[in-house]
C-alpha cells in the first residue's frame, strides 16, 4: 500500500498536458462491442479504470491490446461476444454497467453484476432499466445480477428521463443505435462525454440527431462498423489543475484543455480572483493573492460539475470569506469534509449544503481519500497546508488521474509517493 506525502506552500508554475477523459474512454471501450472487428481508441489515459475495463472486455471474449505509453487501446470484438460481467470487476469499477446497453442490443442478453452503493452514495439504475424495458428487453434482478434479455431485436421507443442521467443516457443510446426504428431520449444528458460517444457512434455508421442537446433522436441501423476514435480531453482533470493553480497562487498552462467545456467552473475561478486566458492549444490559469470564497451549486452539464465540487471546497477552505456549496447529485460526496477538517478546515454540512468559512491557513495532517475526487481535493488542500500531509487511499486517485504525481512534481509541487508507514 502506498501513500502520498505532500509538502505545502509551493506555487504551481509551468505547463501540464491532459489525456482523454476517464468518463468517456470507458464508455467508448464498451461501445466497440456494437461492431464486430477491430476498433481503436486513442488519447487513452493511463489509469487503473482503463485496465479494469480492458479485463472486462477480455472476459466478454474480446482481444484487447492496451498500449499504456502510446495511449491507445485496440479491441477486436468477436461476432458473438459473451454477455456476463462478473461481480469481482463490477465491484472494482461501477462504470462496468456501461456494457449493459451494447450487450443487450447486440447479443440480446446481458448478465451484469449490480454495482451496489459506492463511496459517493447509492446510485440507482432505474432509468437504465426503464429505458431498456421500453425497447422490449426483459430485465430482472437475481442473486445480485441484473439479467437483461431480448427475444428479438430491440424496438425503438420514446423515453423521458426523470433526470438527465449520464449513465442512463449512454445505456439507452447504445441500445438504440442497433434497435429497429426510432428512439427518442428526452431530457438526455448533454455532457461533453455524451457528445464524444455520439461522435464515435456516428463514425461507426449510427444515425443520431440532436447531439449535444437534451433530445436525442436515434434511428436504429442493422449493423455498425469498427472505428478509430480519439477520446475527448478530460475536463474534470483540467478543472482540477485550474483549481490547483488558483489555490497555490500559481500560473499554469493546461495544454489540451477546452475552456468551453468548463464555462461554469472557470467563471467561478474568475470570481475567486483568478485570470483565465485562452491560448493556442489550451488555457492558462493565473492567480495573485488569496482566493475569494465562491458559492457553488452542482447540476447536470452545463451546470457546475459535481466531480469538481470537492476541489472547490478545498479552495474555499483557504479563501477569504464564506461560501455555501450545494450538492444536488451525490448525497455522500460531503463525507470528505471530515478529512478536510483534519487539516483545520471550517466546514459545516447540513443535508445537501456545506457552509465553508475560509481560514488563513490549514495545517498538515494524515488524511484518507474515499473516492477519486475527494482524493484530488485532499491533495490540493495538502499543497497549501503548513507542513507535511500524508494522503492515504492513493488507489482512488490512480483510478482517475493519469500521471498525477509526476505532473504535480513538474509544476514544482512538493509531493512524493511512498510505501505506507507501518
Ligand atoms: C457519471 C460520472 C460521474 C459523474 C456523474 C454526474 C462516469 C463513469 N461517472 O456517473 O463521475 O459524477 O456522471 O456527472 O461517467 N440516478 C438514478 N437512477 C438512474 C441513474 C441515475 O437515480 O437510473 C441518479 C444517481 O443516483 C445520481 C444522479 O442520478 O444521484 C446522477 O447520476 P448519473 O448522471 O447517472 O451519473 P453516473 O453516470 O453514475
Amino acid at each position: 500500500m502506498e501513500v502520498l506525502r505532500v509538502t505545502g506552500g509551493r506555487r504551481l508554475v509551468g505547463e501540464v498536458s491532459l489525456a482523454g477523459a476517464k468518463n468517456s474512454v470507458l464508455k467508448l471501450m464498451a461501445a466497440t462491442l456494437l461492431a464486430p472487428g477491430t476498433s481503436t481508441i486513442t488519447n487513452v489515459p493511463d489509469i487503473l479504470d482503463v485496465e479494469i475495463m480492458a479485463e472486462l472486455m477480455r472476459r466478454l471474449g474480446c482481444d484487447v491490446h492496451h498500449d499504456r505509453d502510446g495511449g491507445l487501446v485496440r479491441i477486436d470484438v468477436p461476432e458473438q461476444p459473451d454477455h456476463r460481467a462478473d461481480y469481482d470487476l463490477v465491484r472494482r469499477m461501477r462504470a462496468s454497467i456501461c456494457v449493459l446497453g451494447p450487450l443487450v442490443t447486440r447479443v440480446r442478453a446481458a448478465d451484469v453484476a449490480l454495482p451496489g452503493g459506492d463511496n459517493i452514495g447509492s446510485r440507482g439504475l432505474d432509468m437504465h432499466v426503464d429505458g431498456l424495458r421500453r425497447m422490449g428487453a426483459d430485465v430482472t434482478s437475481e442473486h445480485g445480477y441484473l439479467l437483461a434479455q431480448a427475444s428479438d431485436r430491440l424496438q425503438g421507443a420514446h423515453t423521458w428521463l426523470d433526470f438527465p442521467s449520464v449513465g442512463a443516457t449512454e445505456t439507452i443510446l447504445m441500445a438504440a443505435v442497433l434497435a429497429q426504428g426510432e428512439t427518442v431520449i428526452d431530457n438526455a444528458a448533454r455532457e461533453p462525454e455524451i457528445v464524444d460517444i455520439c461522435q464515435m457512434l456516428l463514425a461507426m455508421g449510427a444515425c443520431i440527431e440532436g447531439v449535444g442537446t437534451s433530445t436525442l433522436t436515434i434511428e436504429g441501423v442493422e449493423r455498425l462498423d469498427p472505428v478509430e476514435h480519439a477520446t475527448v480531453p478530460d475536463r474534470i482533470v483540467a478543472g482540477t489543475w485550474a483549481v490547483a493553480a488558483a489555490m497555490t497562487q500559481g500560473d499554469v498552462f493546461i495544454r489540451g484543455g477546452h475552456a468551453d467545456h468548463l464555462a461554469m467552473p472557470l467563471e467561478k475561478l474568475v470570481t475567486a480572483g483568478a485570470s483565465i486566458d485562452e491560448e493556442p492549444g489550451g488555457f492558462r490559469v493565473r492567480m495573485d493573492g488569496r482566493p475569494q470564497a465562491v458559492d457553488i451549486v452542482t447540476l447536470p452539464y452545463p451546470g457546475f460539475p459535481t466531480d469538481l465540487q470537492p476541489q472547490f471546497i478545498a479552495m474555499n477552505a483557504i479563501a477569504e470569506g464564506a461560501a455555501l456549496v450545494t450538492e444536488n447529485l451525490f448525497e455522500a460526496r460531503f463525507r470528505f469534509v471530515q478529512e478536510l477538517a483534519r487539516l483545520g478546515a471550517d466546514v459545516r454540512t447540513d443535508g445537501h449544503h456545506a457552509l465553508v468559512r475560509g481560514r488563513a491557513r490549514l495545517s498538515a495532517a494524515p488524511v484518507e481519500a474515499t473516492d477519486i475526487r475527494a482524493g484530488a481535493g485532499l491533495v490540493l488542500a495538502g499543497l497549501v497546508a503548513e507542513g507535511e500531509t500524508t494522503v492515504y487511499g492513493v488507489s482512488h486517485i490512480d483510478r482517475g488521474y493519469a500521471g498525477f504525481i509526476p505532473k504535480l512534481q513538474g509544476l514544482g509541487a512538493g509531493i512524493v509517493r511512498m510505501d505506507q508507514p507501518d
